[in-house]
């Protein structure tokens, strides 16, 4: 091999202020050192007024996807700070660069973030504490100040100083900050954001929630004001009123009542961490700009060094393939491939890399991994990493019956894990189906697809129309049907037929009844019943999760810690529905099913009718005769279909617990 050496400096450095990132751009070296090793490192200083009087930039400042060993000629800066002078060296590599005596070969810039930043906000005051809650306002620096954009507002418990933080944002200068500990000192820092950057940070308040007493004493002595108030209050409340009907006012203030608490609640949504000490995920649509969220979520690769291989499947944007991606440094990897199919607007760009933004802020093991976007040329792809077996409904039904209970357990614990960490962070899935759950070659199961969201919203009516697919209404809970109420709450209703689907083979719930069909059964009291083979626990478990009353289902940390314990002691899966012999132990109430009253009414709820004649024939002619039947006897009377025989089986299980359950309680069946 003929002598390398390290290559020369990066040339045409640009840059590009945009929003609170900074874009800088480069072009490679004249001379690469005869070697294709290239890499970047870009250091940052931050200079006063004077030239010498400069520092590193420390580790406020992100740079996307990150400082050193960069392989594009490119990089992202966030969290700088406005009034500011900064200088970026950046620096060619190779392998050999490290024997190299001459001096390093640095290309610099230096770029003033004077112009337009926003200046640091004022003194912050806590306007009053509770146990969980602290408000906080404060004042917007004197001019001259760029418009403010909203403010980040980080916080951590002082105990558990920057160990982890939370951070959550306001439009006004003023947030309430909710879900915090009792008697518990927390540190505040606050930024602005404009449209050229961030300020610095606040300096930091340290502030206390109140404990229990606190509040009931101040409870006490607030009563007789709030006695007081109430009084006057209620005599000016008269004579507003009187005046706004009056005036013909009261449509417009109520309008903008609506629209403002419309707007607080998608900003405490969006922006708001529920658990603090654990990062929320942050709407991709609160940016101006959604190629800034895509940069600052997912890496962009460099199209060279993906192999498309073949296609896999189609998606709602272009098709989906298979390949390999071959990251300089890093050993080549299968990937999934979304691509953006040509002839695109501007809006379906946007919509297609949504997901990527979205999936680039989750990095746990049953949540689909998010390599990186092409962008910078076509086609626009989002890629992903490979899972073998492809989605879960099509790999259970290609293997019906292979898996023992302890794998589905296994399966669905993985499931519960990557749901759990997504309500964690705020996300709410929305489309959680185990089509769009997938499993790799280990039989790990992880959650994808996060487009819909935004579908929904854009257009209310979707969550109706079944034709586009738009609103999965089998698996979605009644109240995101009835008046879109999406929540975890809702995620555990969805969670809950997957669990169906997983423990029947991927089995369709409900099977052919209508969508209207099925809405009305649920609300009448109507559950899918167990299916087949499986074990009396998880029928119990996915009641809870049907639960009319959000409220009382379970939540996606107990439900892993519920799936812990059955992997954990295995026997208490033992007991199948099939088997029951007394009414079980559940860890709740089991819903109300309707009653039937004839097998005809009860065939027809299952969509089952065209039987009705068999069971005649044979004799079974009563409901107490059909709750005893075996899957013999249904296949007996003429049953051939192993969907129908399943479909019937597992109904006349839930029949026999009905029976069982009314006898106890004193009914005569
Ligand atoms: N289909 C869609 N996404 C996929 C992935 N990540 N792996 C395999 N098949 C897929």
């Amino acid at each position: 091999m003929s002598c390398t050496r390290p290559p020369s400096p990066p040339r045409n450095v640009i840059f590009n202020i945009n929003e609170s990132s900074l874009f800088l751009e480069w072009s490679p070296p004249s001379d690469m050192g005869g070697r294709k090793d290239l890499t970047y490192n870009v250091m940052c200083k931050k200079c006063g007024a004077e030239p010498r009087d400069c520092e590193l930039c420390g580790e406020g400042m992100r740079f996307i996807p990150r400082h050193v060993g960069l392989t594009n000629s490119s990089v992202t800066v966030l969290d700088f700070v406005a009034h500011a002078n900064y200088t970026f060296e950046i620096e060619s590599l190779n392998a050999v660069s490290e024997f190299s005596s001459f001096p390093r070969p640095v290309t610099a810039i230096t770029i003033t973030t004077d112009q337009a930043g926003p200046s640091l906000i004022g003194m912050v005051r806590k306007d009053w504490a509770s146990q969980n809650s602290i408000a906080l306002s404060w004042q917007e620096h004197e001019q001259p100040s760029p418009a403010i954009l909203d403010y980040e507002i980080k916080y951590y418990e002082k105990e558990h100083e920057e160990l982890s933080y939370s951070s959550t944002r306001s439009k006004a200068a003023s947030v309430i900050i909710t879900g915090l500990k009792p008697t518990t000192k927390y540190v505040f820092h606050i930024r602005a954001r404009s449209a050229a950057g961030y300020s610095s940070y606040s300096p930091r308040y340290e502030y206390e929630t109140s404990d229990e007493t606190s509040d009931m004493a101040a409870d006490q002595g607030q009563v007789l004001v709030i006695a007081t108030a109430a009084v006057g209050g209620f005599a000016l409340l008269v004579i507003l009123t009187l005046f706004f009907l009056i005036t013909g006012r009261c449509q417009w203030y109520i309008k903008a009542k609506m629209k403002s608490e419309e707007k607080r609640r998608t900003h405490f949504q969006n922006g708001h961490i529920r658990f603090p000490g654990i990062k929320t995920y942050v709407d991709p649509d609160t940016y101006e700009d959604p190629t800034q969220a895509v940069h600052e979520f997912a890496k962009e690769i460099d199209p060279s060094t993906i192999r498309i291989e073949r296609v896999i499947g189609a998606g709602e944007f272009g098709e989906v393939c298979s390949g390999r991606l071959k990251s300089p440094g890093k050993r080549e990897i299968p990937v999934a491939i979304k691509t953006l199919k040509g002839g695109y607007v501007d809006r379906q760009r946007r919509d297609f890399l949504r997901e990527a933004s979205i999936m680039g802020q989750f990095d746990h093991p049953n949540i689909i991994r998010l390599e990186g976007v092409v962008t910078k040329s076509r086609p626009v792809m989002i890629v992903v990493e490979y899972m073998e077996n492809g989605s879960l409904d099509t790999f259970l039904r290609k293997h019906d019956g292979h898996f023992t209970v302890i794998q589905l357990v296994g399966m669905l614990r993985g499931i519960a894990s990557g749901m759990k960490y997504l309500s964690d962070m705020g996300y709410v899935h929305r489309d959680l189906a185990a089509r769009n759950i997938l499993v790799n070659s280990n039989l790990v199961c992880k959650v994808s697809d996060f487009g819909l969201s935004r579908v929904l919203e854009d257009d209310p009516e979707a969550a109706y129309t079944t034709s586009g697919g738009k609103i999965p209404i089998r698996w979605t809970a009644p109240e995101a049907i009835a008046y879109r109420k999406f929540s975890s709450a809702s995620d555990i209703w969805s969670y809950g037929i997957v669990m169906w689907e997983v423990m029947s083979y991927g089995e369709r719930p409900y099977w052919e009844m209508s969508n209207q069909d099925v809405i009305l059964s649920i609300e009448e009291g109507y559950r899918l019943p167990a299916p087949m083979g499986c074990p009396m626990t998880l029928h119990q478990l996915m009641l809870q999760c049907w639960q009319k009353e959000r409220s009382h289902r379970p939540t996606f940390t107990e439900l892993v810690s519920f799936l812990d314990k059955l992997i954990r002691n295995p026997s208490s899966l033992q007991t199948l529905v099939e088997d029951v012999q007394g009414f079980p132990e559940s860890p709740g109430d089991v819903p109300e099913y309707p009653l039937f009253i004839s097998i005809g009414d009860w065939l027809d709820s299952i969509k089952m009718s065209q039987y009705k004649n068999n069971f005649m024939a044979s004799g079974f002619t009563t409901l107490d005769c059909v709750s005893r039947m075996s899957i013999d006897d249904v296949r007996r009377i003429g049953v051939t279909l192993i969907g129908h025989q399943r479909r019937i089986v597992s109904s006349i299980q839930t029949l026999r617990l009905q029976m069982m359950h009314l006898q106890e309680n004193g009914f005569h069946v």
